[in-house]
């Protein structure tokens, strides 16, 4: 029988046509919200469900910020939709778009975690509170989605309170940021007496009717052109002139819009709304669906993958134990980058060179989890992981293998040491130790020759440490003997000319701390960079590296 072109045969088996793998990249967008605390993420997060249809009635979350916890923004969603409390994924489908909403632990909880997650999206949402601009959060979160190329949306919320004027806030993003942005839209009216948004790209005004429902339903309103003469009756004839006098100054001396330009992140579609009071969130949305990149191609030891490569790929971007305190499991979250997922597939694991089986995946839809029997590019996967995936691993199709290339390590900022109180509970202390190091939750280092009663725990925030301490308490029945450390700094050392490093032969080692990372890789953490500084000039031919020195990056 001739092959035709439009379909793939693997074992002369049908799997699926070009043309339907080609429509799901199309339709998926795969993305993350990022903030600084309190801007309104959990907020916005709600909104977009209740405008996708994922749920009927925002409910209004209560009394947050006392029971807020270390472990997930979207846990008070969660509970009050009985959602599983961990689920990191929300997935919804709304006007022909499959969206997956990743988290971001951007909280108290900012962690490697949250660096890695962006590691997975395609682009990113992020939101800045009108009043306080650009936050100390932010700009670290945007900092990496710059660092990987991630196409930025700007949500500007908050627009029913006083706040910083838009042109304002438009500076401050080039400023501070170092990105330009342009308004898709321009709020109507003056601080917190906002009436609607102009849309520029419609030119058209929408003016929102006043919300009765305290934003637990979506929002009604009354559309029509600038030059409507009822707008001018209805908004009076200031607020009407300044509005088309901004308009005005927008199109002639703004940036032009350049969808390349937001590709490659260097401009950002700029939205004004109200997460709080849902305006402005479902022209967000629409616009948001329609611009944002859909499943992206990714580096990998044989070259770019594109997502519409028939071989399935995938890589492993966060790793959870214990969502289910009552079964233990542990859970790896999987982005899938190429061809067609199908539960029950056999796919090759890089890292361990070996066939696995992937028989009970599960995705998290809106409301619970779910086995799943397919899924493609850019959906996320949680596997039963019997203790063999690590952060970063590459799954593929047997007849192409390959390893995602570019999986990066971030270098830990705080550091502790940590043993059991009780020496009895060593085992379970060792355990739950290096079950959070998998994670990636901690980074673990030891000094030489300390066993395995005390270990140096580095983590890019510290309240990981209250985590650790928490969850080696409730998981592993141990509790904890904490010292933080003065060090803010590690490097990764080696010898230009490969000779080995002997901290005894050091000069300057007492300036810091000697230790070893979990593959006994020489690593030196100090105070500060002057240190570093000093090291490096009285140790000829010392290297330093941000992390290890397989992934080389100095
Ligand atoms: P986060 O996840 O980024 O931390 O922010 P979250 O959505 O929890 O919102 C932080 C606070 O800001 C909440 O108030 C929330 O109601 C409020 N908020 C979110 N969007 C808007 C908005 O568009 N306008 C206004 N005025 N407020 C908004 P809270 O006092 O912490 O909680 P609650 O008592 O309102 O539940």
């Amino acid at each position: 029988m001739p092959l035709f072109s439009g379909v793939l045969y693997v074992w002369g088996i049908m799997i699926l046509s070009v043309e339907e793998l080609d429509q799901e990249i199309k339709k998926r967008r795969t993305f993350a919200i990022i903030s600084h605390p309190d801007a309104g993420k959990t907020t916005l997060t709600e909104k977009l469900l209740l405008y996708g249809g994922a749920i009927h009635l925002a409910g209004s979350i209560k009394s947050r910020k006392t029971q807020r916890h270390a472990v997930s923004d979207w846990m008070e969603i969660e509970k009050q939709r009985g959602i599983s409390v961990t689920s990191s994924v929300l997935q919804f489908d709304y006007a022909g778009y499959r969206i997956n909403i990743l988290d971001t632990p951007g909280h108290q909880d900012f962690s490697e975690d949250t660096y890695r997650t962006l590691m997975a999206v395609d682009s990113a949402v992020m939101i800045i509170d009108v009043a306080k601009g650009v936050e100390a959060q932010t700009k670290k979160l945007f900092k990496v989605c710059k660092q990987r190329g991630i196409p930025i949306f700007t949500f500007v919320n908050k627009l029913d309170r006083y706040g910083k004027a838009p042109l304002d806030l438009m500076d401050e993003l080039e400023n501070v940021l170092g990105i330009r942005s342009y308004p898709m839209n321009w709020p109507i009216g003056i601080d917190g007496k906002y009436k609607g948004v102009y849309d520029r790209q419609k030119k058209m005004i929408e003016l929102f009717d006043d919300d009765t429902t305290h934003g637990q339903k979506a929002r009604t309103s009354v559309t029509g052109t600038l030059e409507d003469p009822k707008f001018a009756a209805l908004l009076g004839e200031d607020i009407h002139q300044s509005l088309v006098e901004d308009i005005e100054l927008l199109d002639t001396a703004g940036e032009p819009f350049d969808l390349d330009k937001v590709a490659a992140g260097e401009l950002t579609p700029m939205f004004f709304g109200s997460a709080m009071t849902n305006f402005g969130v479902q022209n967000f949305l629409e616009e948001y669906l329609h611009l944002a990149p859909p499943p992206a191609p990714r580096n990998s030891s044989d070259g770019i993958i594109q997502p519409d490569d028939e071989h399935f790929s995938a890589f492993v971007f966060k790793i959870q134990a214990n969502m289910n305190p009552a079964h233990r499991d542990r859970l790896a979250f999987i982005r899938i980058c190429s061809g067609k997922f199908e539960r029950g597939m056999s796919v090759y694991h890089h890292k361990t060179d070996k066939m696995i089986k992937l028989s009970q995946p599960q995705q998290f839809l809106a409301q619970d989890r779910q086995i799943i029997d397919e899924a493609y590019p850019g959906d996320i996967i949680g596997l039963f992981d019997p203790g063999i995936f690590g952060i970063g691993d590459t799954l593929c199709d047997a007849s192409h293998k390959f390893d995602f290339a570019d999986f990066p390590v971030f270098p830990p900022e705080k550091f502790a040491r940590v043993q059991a109180k009780d020496t009895m509970k060593r085992k379970q202390f060792v355990k739950g130790i290096e079950q959070l190091t998998q994670e990636g939750a901690i980074q673990l280092f030891q000094q030489p020759g300390a066993g395995m009663e005390s270990y140096i725990v580095g983590t890019v925030g510290t309240l990981q440490f209250e985590v650790l301490e928490y969850r080696l308490k409730n998981e592993y029945g141990v509790d904890l003997l904490m010292q933080l450390q003065p060090f803010e700094v590690a490097r990764w050392l080696a010898f230009e000319d490969g000779s080995e490093v002997v901290p005894a032969s050091l000069k300057g080692i007492d300036r810091g701390m000697f230790v070893h990372d979990r593959h006994e890789n020489p690593v030196l953490l100090v105070n500060n960079e002057w240190a570093l500084g000093w090291i490096v000039d009285n140790n000829p031919g010392l290297e330093l590296y941000h992390v290890p020195m397989d992934k080389k990056e100095a």
